[in-house]
C-alpha cells in the first residue's frame, strides 16, 4: 500500500526517482509523474490501465511556465488563464517540441493548467518539471476526491499519496481549445461555463459523445461505478425498481427511500456542495450492497451542467 502523508519534500523524492504519486487537486486526486519523462509517463499509464490514445493534462505552477511548454498562445487563452489560473480550467493549445507524444498522444495541443491546491502548488514551484496527472482512478472508473479514494484502488501500485484533504470543487477541470481563435469547451467541468463566456463571450460546445472522440474523457461510457446507474425521475424510478436495494442520489429533496439509502447531495440547493460531493456519493454506493443507483438529474446551470454531463457517461452501458 501506498504511504499516506503530507511531506512534500517525499513526494518530490518520489516524483524525481520517476515514480508516479497520488497528487491532491481542486477538482480531483490526480495520479502524478514528471510529464517529460516518458518512461515516468508510462507508469501512469500502467498504473491506471489506461489505453495510450488518451492524452494526459500537464501541471505546472503559472501561466509563465505553461508558456514555456505551448508554442502559441490565443488572446482568449490568455485572457481565460489569467482570469482563472490557479483553477479548474485546462487550455488545449499547440504543445511545444519537447512534451513527449506520449503525454498528447500524439495530437498536436497538450492539455495544461495551473491546479488551485495549496500543496500542489507548492509542490509545483519547487520543482523544475511539470507534472503529467490524469485523475488517480483506474482507467473509466469514478474519479478520487480524497487520499484514502486513490489508496482504494491504485494504493498497491505506487509509493506515495500527498494528502491534501477532500477536493474543495470536486469534479474535473472544464477543457476549452481553440479554433482560429474560437474557443471551444471540450469537457464541462469546475470552472462554468457561464464564467467562461462571461470572459471571452461565446463558446462552442463540443462534448462528444460518440464512439471516436479525440479523447475518452468524452466516450459516451466513463466516469462510471460498476453498478447499474439509472437517470430520471426518483418518483417514477422508486416504484419501477421496487423490491431491490436501490442507492439514491437525490440533490434536495427526501424521498423517504425504506428499502436502500438515499445520499441528499444539497439540502440547501447549492449545486457546488453538490459537486464536491457527487463522486465520493457514487463511490459509496457502488461499494455498497446495492442493486441499482437512482440518481435524479441536477438543474442544467452552473456546476449543475458537470455534474449531469458526469452521470449521464456514469449511466451509459
Ligand atoms: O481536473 C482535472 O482535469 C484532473 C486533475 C488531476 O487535474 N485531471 C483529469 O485528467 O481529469 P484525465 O486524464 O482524467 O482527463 C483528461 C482528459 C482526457 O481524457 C482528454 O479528454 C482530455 O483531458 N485531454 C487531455 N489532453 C488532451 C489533448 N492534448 N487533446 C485533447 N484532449 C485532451
Ligand atoms: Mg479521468
Amino acid at each position: 500500500m501506498a504511504t499516506i502523508g503530507t511531506d512534500i519534500t517525499t513526494a518530490i523524492r518520489h516524483l524525481r526517482q520517476g515514480d508516479p504519486i497520488g497528487l491532491p487537486t481542486e477538482t480531483v486526486y490526480g495520479l502524478a509523474a514528471k510529464a517529460l519523462d516518458e518512461a515516468a509517463v508510462v507508469k501512469i499509464f500502467q498504473v491506471k490501465n489506461r489505453p495510450s490514445f488518451d492524452p494526459l493534462i500537464v501541471h505546472v505552477a503559472s501561466l509563465a511556465q505553461a508558456q514555456e511548454h505551448v508554442s502559441e498562445l490565443p488572446e482568449s487563452a490568455r485572457i481565460l488563464a489569467q482570469a482563472t489560473w490557479p483553477g479548474p480550467l485546462t487550455l488545449l493549445l499547440p504543445k511545444a517540441a519537447h512534451i513527449p507524444d506520449l503525454v498528447t498522444s500524439g495530437l498536436p495541443k497538450v492539455g495544461i493548467r495551473v491546479p488551485n491546491h495549496p500543496l500542489a502548488l507548492e509542490l509545483l514551484r519547487q520543482v523544475d518539471f511539470p507534472l503529467a496527472a490524469p485523475s488517480a482512478n483506474p482507467f473509466g472508473y469514478v474519479s478520487p476526491t480524497t487520499a484514502q479514494h486513490v489508496q482504494d484502488q491504485l494504493g498497491a501500485a505506487i509509493p506515495y499519496i500527498l494528502d491534501g484533504g477532500p477536493c474543495t470543487v470536486g469534479v474535473e477541470s472544464t477543457i476549452v481549445g481553440f479554433e482560429n481563435e474560437k474557443a471551444i469547451v471540450y469537457r464541462l467541468g469546475g470552472k462554468k461555463l457561464e464564467d467562461i463566456e462571461s470572459l471571452i463571450g461565446r463558446v462552442t460546445l463540443r462534448l462528444n459523445k460518440s464512439s471516436n472522440p479525440i479523447a475518452p474523457g468524452m466516450l459516451a461510457t466513463h466516469y462510471a461505478p460498476r453498478k447499474p446507474v439509472i437517470l430520471g425521475d426518483i418518483s417514477e424510478l422508486l416504484p419501477r425498481y421496487q423490491g431491490q436495494k436501490v442507492g439514491v442520489i437525490s440533490f434536495q429533496q427526501d424521498w423517504g427511500v425504506t428499502s436502500g439509502t438515499q445520499l441528499i447531495l444539497s439540502p440547501t440547493g447549492d449545486l457546488e456542495e453538490a459537486a464536491r460531493k457527487i463522486f465520493s456519493a457514487l463511490r459509496m454506493l457502488d461499494t455498497g450492497s446495492f442493486d441499482v443507483i437512482l440518481s435524479e438529474r441536477f438543474p442544467d446551470v452552473g456546476l449543475g451542467r458537470a455534474i449531469n454531463d458526469r452521470l449521464t457517461r456514469a449511466s451509459v452501458r
